[in-house]
């Protein structure tokens, strides 16, 4: 099946790195980054550069060409009810997998299974309560998880808080550490058993390119000595790579895990 028109280019790109296919499914496109160098440089689209002083990275866009269909796969995407969760969410039960809608707000997230459901016609659209700013309400969503479903073959980790001012999870934790990187760890070390058991499966941590202005200061680790919003969700996202990158080697005997950089 080909992308949806309502399909956005991030959940193109994001669809392609869990189904597997990296950066075949995709066509290099679109010129996404310029990283200046001695204070010059220039965007462009369309290609990359060809001028020496300017070093180009350049992100795979385009559609999802993948024509994979999920009747019998088990997904949960935490932060479903918006953004990027929400349209992953949508394409994941248009291609047929029961869903799971992890997410704090269970009024918002209803109301957003229902749209699913009904753009979808996929009755298996459900929601769940899940706070990641505390461990309690983690650890009930994975219990009755995994009360409930014998499988689970996809774990979509987006779930994510910006620049958000000073503030604490419910166990201490400054907030973007917590909810961005803590919580999704601690979900997934629930859930890996039964990952385990129902490979091939696979781990999806949302991550950011802003993960390369982070810097694990781990004796400022929840922020108490200084606090810069913007640094914080930097220092999350690099946590994801690093948790995927120690996911991926410790699951090497099974399946790996992917990092996904949305387009920005
Ligand atoms: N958008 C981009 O351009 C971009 C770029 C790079 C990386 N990313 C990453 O992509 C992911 C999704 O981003 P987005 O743009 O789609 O964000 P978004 O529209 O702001 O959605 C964030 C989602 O996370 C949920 N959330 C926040 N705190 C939570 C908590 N404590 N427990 C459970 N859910 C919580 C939100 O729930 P509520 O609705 O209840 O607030 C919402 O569903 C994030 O990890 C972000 O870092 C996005």
């Amino acid at each position: 099946m080909g992308a949806g028109p309502e399909l956005d280019f991030r959940s193109c790109l994001f669809l392609s790195c869990w189904l597997g296919e990296g950066t075949a499914g995709l066509r290099s496109s679109w010129v996404l980054l310029e990283e200046k160098r001695n204070g010059l440089g220039k965007t462009e689209r369309g290609g990359l550069s060809e001028e020496k002083d300017t070093r180009w990275k350049m992100l795979s866009s385009g559609v999802c060409t993948s024509t994979v269909q999920l009747p019998g796969k088990v997904v949960v995407v935490t932060g479903a009810n918006t953004g990027i969760g929400k349209e992953t969410a949508k394409e994941l039960a248009r291609r047929g997998a029961r869903v799971y809608l992890a997410c704090r707000d269970v009024q918002k997230a209803e109301l957003v299974a229902r749209e699913i459901q009904m753009m979808t016609g996929n009755q298996q659209v459900l929601v769940r309560k899940l706070d990641l700013a505390d461990t309690k309400s983690i650890r009930a969503f994975a219990k009755r998880f995994l009360e409930e479903e014998k499988h689970l073959h996809i774990l979509i980790n987006n779930a994510g808080v910006m620049m958000c001012p000073y503030s604490k999870t419910a166990d201490g934790f400054e907030m973007h550490i917590g909810v961005n990187h803590l919580g999704h760890f601690l979900l997934t070390h629930l859930l890996l058993e039964k990952l385990k058991e129902s490979a091939p499966s696979r781990v999806v941590n949302v991550s950011s390119l802003a993960h390369h202005l982070g810097r694990i200061h781990f004796h400022n680790l929840q922020g108490e000595k200084f606090y810069q919003s913007g640094l914080a969700y930097c220092h999350s996202k690099l946590a994801n790579i690093l948790f995927t990158q120690e996911l991926a080697r410790r699951l090497k005997a099974s399946r790996p895990s992917s990092s996904f950089y949305p387009a920005r």
